[in-house]
């Protein structure tokens, strides 16, 4: 939101401290690590989707979760053998993992470990460069779209940058891959739940390569009747998005009697 009410988009990025990249003692650290096991065991095709001639790329994730671990004084991950290395790097985070590098000079999504994907298809993202994955979001590019571009340029190994997203969704499972207009109309807002997303970015040390990870949190929309700062909020923000913008969060029959259960 901007000074006067009106909503644009923001890059709302801040400067990663050192230590605090990924969340490695989360609280559902343990049952998202099972869930992502069972997932990539169900249905690998969906969510591990890699561009073939990556791997070294992969392996200097690899190598910064590795060096995540020791600063953040845990034992050292054990990659799994055999597969690929950011299949084998995703599944010692919770955090879900894509991989940028360079395809004929653009900087293009080249792979992508996603078992959280908050209504997108990795399938539909991998080989397009970010203003494309950004194409479906009302607004993004005409607000932020150029800086965006320009900020992942100027990004240098050691300084990461996190930011987050936010949505309200009518279920609080992890794995929802499809798109936001598919999302059904539940009949209370004491039934919905908001979904953030920690996201991160950060160059590689060697080469082009640019990492993005995403980590999921799910509570209940009721959370927000503890606190009525935090409500108001809530409910001013969704009042300033424009219909384009809800109709994408999948809010525009629910926005209402959500900004109402905010404010009552
Ligand atoms: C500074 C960088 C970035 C900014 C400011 C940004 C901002 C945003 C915003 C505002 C949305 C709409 C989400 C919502 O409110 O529901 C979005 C969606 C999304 N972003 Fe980003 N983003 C950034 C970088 C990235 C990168 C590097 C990726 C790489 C995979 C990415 C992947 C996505 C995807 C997949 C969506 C959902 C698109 C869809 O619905 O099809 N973003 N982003």
């Amino acid at each position: 939101m901007t000074a006067n009410g009106a909503f644009r988009h923001q890059m709302g990025l801040h400067r990663l401290e050192p230590a605090r990249w990924l969340e490695l003692t989360h609280p559902h650290l343990a049952e998202q690590l099972t869930q992502k096991h069972e997932l990539m065991a169900a249905r690998p095709d969906d969510l591990l989707v890699v561009l073939p001639g990556f791997e070294s790329a992969a392996t200097q994730v690899q190598a910064l979760i590795t060096e995540e671990f020791a600063l953040q004084g845990q034992p050292a991950p054990d990659y799994q053998a055999g597969l690929h290395p950011l299949d084998a790097a995703a599944r010692v985070v919770r955090e879900d993992l894509c991989l940028h590098d360079m395809v004929d000079g653009q900087l293009v999504l080249v792979a992508g470990s996603v078992c959280f994907p908050t209504r997108w298809t990795l399938a539909e993202k991998v080989g397009r460069p970010i203003s494309a994955i950004h194409a479906p979001v009302p607004g993004l590019a005409e607000d932020v779209g150029d800086r965006i571009d320009s900020f992942v340029a100027r990004l240098r190994p050691g300084v990461g940058s996190w930011r987050s997203n936010w949505s309200i969704l009518p279920t609080d499972e992890l794995c929802l891959p499809g798109h936001h207009r598919d999302l059904p109309v539940v009949d209370s807002p004491d039934q919905l739940w908001f979904r953030t997303e920690r996201q991160t970015l950060r160059r590689l040390p060697v080469g082009a390569g640019v990492l993005f990870t995403i980590g999921i949190d799910v509570q209940p929309l009721s959370i927000f009747r503890m606190d009525r700062w935090a409500s108001a909020d809530l409910a001013d923000r969704i009042e300033s998005l424009p219909e384009p913008f809800l109709a994408y969060k999948g809010l525009t029959a629910s926005h209402q009697d959500i900004v109402e259960y905010l404010r009552s």
